[in-house]
């Protein structure tokens, strides 16, 4: 399997983001109107939005992700990779662009919520340096699943680590 690209995502990019978003997370998707606001520019110079998708050689769209980062606080909005690129370190590969974007957006933390059912996902944030520190009940609708909330205080640090670890 040839190694996805990342690039920016796009609006004609949603079809495919969207077909991947139903499969991946039934119970809970994001609408196409949700995609929209947050690929438009907010013009808020203190907000910032960095949505990536990865692309395989086939031109077929195998995974995305987004940032918003706010007044220095960076929160991971999204991250999917498509099942038959699991394993690969594609998700790992979409976080570290990710805290890129928040180091470069000045963030000195990055927040994210993850369902307490999702072991895979909350792995790969641990592996990350992401450690738990709330929960917020019901989070997840209508199947009323909590999320956790993790936290990576210096995306900078960890940035590094990943380029030379
Ligand atoms: C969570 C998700 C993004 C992880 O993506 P992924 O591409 O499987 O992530 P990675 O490949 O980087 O890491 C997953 C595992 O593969 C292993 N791995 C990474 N690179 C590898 C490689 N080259 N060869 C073999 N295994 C590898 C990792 O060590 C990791 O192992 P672990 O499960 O023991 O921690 C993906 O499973 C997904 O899209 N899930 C559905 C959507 C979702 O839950 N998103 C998160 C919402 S909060």
């Amino acid at each position: 399997m040839t190694e996805a690209v990342l690039r920016d995502m796009r609006w004609w990019d949603l079809d495919g983001v969207l077909a991947l978003e139903h499969d991946l997370f039934p119970e809970d998707a994001w609408s196409r109107g949700m995609f929209w606001s947050e690929l438009a520019d907010t013009g808020h110079p203190a907000a910032s939005r960095t949505y990536l998708v990865a692309e395989d050689g086939a031109g077929r769209l195998v995974g995305y992700a987004g940032l918003a980062a706010i007044a220095g606080t960076g929160d991971v909005q999204t991250i999917a990779a498509a099942r038959d690129h699991w394993g690969t370190g594609l998700g790992a590969r979409l976080l570290t662009e990710l805290l890129r974007a928040a180091t470069a957006a000045e963030c000195h933390e990055v927040l994210l919520e993850v369902r307490v059912d999702n072991p895979r996902a909350q792995r790969l944030y641990e592996r990350f340096g992401f450690a738990a520190i709330g929960v917020r009940k019901g989070y997840y609708q209508p199947g009323n699943v909590d999320a956790l909330v993790m936290r990576l205080a210096d995306p900078a640090l960890n940035t590094v680590e990943e380029i030379h670890g």
